[in-house]
């Protein structure tokens, strides 16, 4: 049996290495690498889930680069409307910039479609996404992500940034809630 851990009221087990996550987000660096050669891109990390990929990923990016933290804060406006998300904490001008934007995982894709929709709206020359994680089965509107971790199911997973009601973060695996 898998040895689990708890954190709050859950137990998780181990679903992907920290060794594994590593080598796969050194391997992400590399094609961001070619893709952006002779640019220089401005990283967008969305906070709290990415710091600890975005920190892992800038020590394998060797085009000249910045590097900035971003706040996406969401409250339920109406029924009808859903989730309204705010970007918080873009004090630099991204008009003209090549922007990457680093997020821990994608679930239903709304949170993403919301920060690209308005980054857009300040004219940078490109837009790409990085995600460490994406559940493709819990995608709800197409969106077009350029660099993706891992494809993984539609399960609930912490460590590695992720957390469960504010535990976890410092986790260096990836874990899984245990069935
Ligand atoms: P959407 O659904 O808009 O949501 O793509 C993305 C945000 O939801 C959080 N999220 C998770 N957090 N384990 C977590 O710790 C998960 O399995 C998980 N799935 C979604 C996360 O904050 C992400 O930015
Ligand atoms: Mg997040």
């Amino acid at each position: 049996m898998k040895s689990t851990i708890q954190v709050h009221d859950k137990h998780f087990e181990v679903f992907i290495e920290q060794s594994v996550l590593e080598k796969r987000i050194t391997a992400l660096a590399s094609s961001i690498n070619q893709d952006y050669a002779g640019k220089q891109p401005l990283f967008l990390a969305i906070l709290n889930g990415s710091f600890m990929f975005a920190a892992e990923l800038m020590k394998s990016i060797t085009v000249s680069c910045e590097i900035t933290f971003l706040r996406v804060s969401s409250y339920q406006a109406t029924e009808s409307t859903g989730k309204v998300h705010q970007i918080l904490g873009l004090s630099e001008s991204i008009e003209n910039r090549d922007i990457i934007i680093i997020e821990d995982i994608i679930d239903t894709g709304l949170t993403m479609i919301e920060i690209k929709k308005q980054l857009l709206a300040q004219n940078p020359s490109s837009l790409s996404v990085a995600t460490l994680f994406q559940k493709p089965e819990a995608l709800k509107q197409p969106i077009e992500i350029e660099y993706i971790g891992f494809e993984i199911e539609n399960k609930f997973v912490l460590g590695y940034g992720l957390d469960y009601d504010g535990l976890g973060r410092n986790l260096a695996d990836l874990y899984v809630l245990s069935e």
